[in-house]
């Protein structure tokens, strides 16, 4: 027999085992499936719908198949919900039997199989992880602790883009400096720490593996070898990059941030509970044998991914909103000179006298939702939802972004309209309180982070528009703002020239 004979016999007789196994499951369960595509072997419905599950081709296949549809990704069960109704049950109702989380060959490796906070299964270690995390991060005395570093660390962006010539002229890529702001924000709390410049080396250092650790996850690059076992072995290039980047990642937060603190630590009185900062609390919980050493490292990653880059993601589309809209601009800094008077820079309490500020922090993130898919959930073991069955360990996306954009929901959700939420839209917040509108999730796996989310968007944004003229570069109407989905990110996909005119008082 020749050997492509041979090739095409076993491949054949694979194809055959499969298909049987497969039939043999479904049938022995009898399992009432969602709707979705039909399947075909091995492949399941991967080739009809492709990589690129971002929120808006899920928005097109929850038109065809209903508020919940079945997808095999190869050997994996992917269940999207796309309805109020449904994301209160696996959210709220069957908050615990859908709090797991998914992870990948990917997240398994960057988070050591789940022994960090974010991507771990709902359980005991997850509770404790939360709770830990809870003190030194997301309590309204943190904020109370944190404002004046976040103030100071906005006014700074102000200075040093009026200082800079370009910015007024031919404009500058804010974002660059805001990612600076960002991680000064997040450093101070974890360990009170700040970074001067962008070319800071440490920071230049961590800017870039963290960058490369997200794309690296993000991308849909790598999914043939998730969704089908056997083609595992041609990824393991791909996962040798990730394994490098994940150590040489902890290894920086180890050797520059932890164990600095640690060092500081036993010289110096830390009795005082002022001078804590959120490490020293977590470093006590390794202490008491809570958690160990590659857990305080794993909170760590979570906070570097989960904390800067969401919040930077959110300020950036704020201020291509703005900028595309000067009408909105301007009403915003209407607000801020006559509620704070002109010159005035606002402070964090100030962020809750300005409603139409709120409004348009609220209005970026409906439309322009950082994760517009939620982070996956899982059910770990067989469930019910609908009147479906769900297989154990089903990824579960909660559709968030066409939840806060269905028209069906709400009054031209295509238009950015901050009015919306102080006209017909008054009573919804940020925090979950109406199914349509979920930015920050709801229920047990919600973002904690949102307590500090808020007002740093609120103060970032309002800083600008007090301080700045914010425009397209010359000759340009408008700027970009074309998307680029993740996994369960979305972010601008290019970072924008902006141009910012101090005003003068
Ligand atoms: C605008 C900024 C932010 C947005 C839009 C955002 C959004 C989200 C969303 C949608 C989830 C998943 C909810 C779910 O799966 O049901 C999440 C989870 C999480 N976020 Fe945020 N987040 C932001 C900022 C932050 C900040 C500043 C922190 C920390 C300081 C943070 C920490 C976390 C953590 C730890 C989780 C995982 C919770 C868990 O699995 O139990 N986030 N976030």
């Amino acid at each position: 027999m020749d050997l492509l004979l041979l090739e095409k016999s076993l491949l054949g007789i694979f194809v055959a085992v499969v298909v049987a196994i497969t039939i043999s499951k479904l049938r022995g369960k009898r399992f009432k499936l969602p709707p979705g595509p039909l399947p075909v072997p091995v492949f399941g419905n991967w080739l009809q719908v492709g990589d690129d599950l971002n929120h808006r081709n899920l928005t097109g296949l929850a038109k065809k198949f209903g508020d919940i549809f079945l997808l095999r990704m190869g050997q994996r069960n992917l269940v999207v919900v796309s309805s109020p109704e449904l994301a209160k049950e696996v959210l709220h109702t069957q908050g615990v039997e859908f709090g797991s989380r998914t992870r990948n060959v990917v997240f398994d490796i960057f988070t050591g199989k789940g022994q960090d906070m974010v991507f771990t299964v709902y359980g005991e270690h997850w509770r404790k992880m939360r709770r830990i995390m809870t003190v030194p991060f997301f309590t309204n005395k943190v904020v109370q602790q944190y404002r004046f570093g976040w103030e100071a660390e906005a006014g700074s962006v102000v200075e040093d883009v009026k200082n800079n010539p370009e910015a007024a002229t031919n404009g500058i890529i804010l974002r660059r400096r805001l990612q600076l702001m960002m991680y000064n924000n997040m450093y101070r709390i974890m360990f009170d720490k700040r970074f001067e410049s962008e070319d800071d080396p440490l920071f230049v250092r961590l800017k870039a593996l963290n960058g490369e650790r997200s794309r690296l996850a993000q991308s849909f690059e790598y999914n043939y070898g998730d969704f089908i076992p056997i083609l595992r072995p041609f990824l393991r290039g791909y996962l040798k990059i990730c394994k490098e980047v994940k150590e040489r990642r902890l290894q920086l937060f180890k050797d520059h941030f932890v164990e600095d603190r640690k060092r500081l630590a036993s010289t110096k009185s830390m009795n005082n509970e002022g001078l804590k900062c959120a490490i020293d609390h977590i470093l006590d919980a390794q202490q008491k044998g809570e958690i160990n050493e590659d857990n305080v490292l794993y909170i760590v990653e979570n906070i570097n991914v989960a904390a800067i880059e969401t919040t930077l993601w959110s300020i950036e589309w704020g201020i291509a909103e703005l900028v595309n809209h000067p009408e909105i601009q301007k009403k915003l800094r209407h607000e801020l000179d006559t509620v704070l008077g002109v010159g005035h820079q606002i402070t964090e309490p100030d962020t809750y006298k300005l409603p139409y500020l709120q409004a348009v922090v609220k209005e970026t993130l409906r439309l322009r939702m950082a994760i517009p898919l939620l982070v996956p959930h899982m059910n770990l073991h067989d469930a019910k939802l609908a009147g479906y069955d769900i297989p154990a360990e089903s990824k579960i996306l909660v559709n968030a972004w066409w939840l806060a954009n269905n028209p069906a929901n709400w009054k031209n959700p295509e238009e950015f309209r901050p009015e919306r939420f102080l006209e017909e839209e008054s009573k919804v917040e940020a925090n979950g309180n109406d199914f349509r509108y979920l930015p920050f999730g709801v229920g047990r796996r919600s973002c904690p982070g949102i307590i500090l989310a808020l007002p740093i968007l609120g103060i970032t944004l309002g800083r600008l528009v007090q301080n700045f003229e914010l425009l397209p570069p010359l000759g340009q109407s408008k700027i970009d703002t074309t998307e680029k989905g993740g996994q369960f990110s979305l972010h601008i996909l290019k970072h924008s020239t902006i141009v910012a005119k101090p005003r003068e008082f």
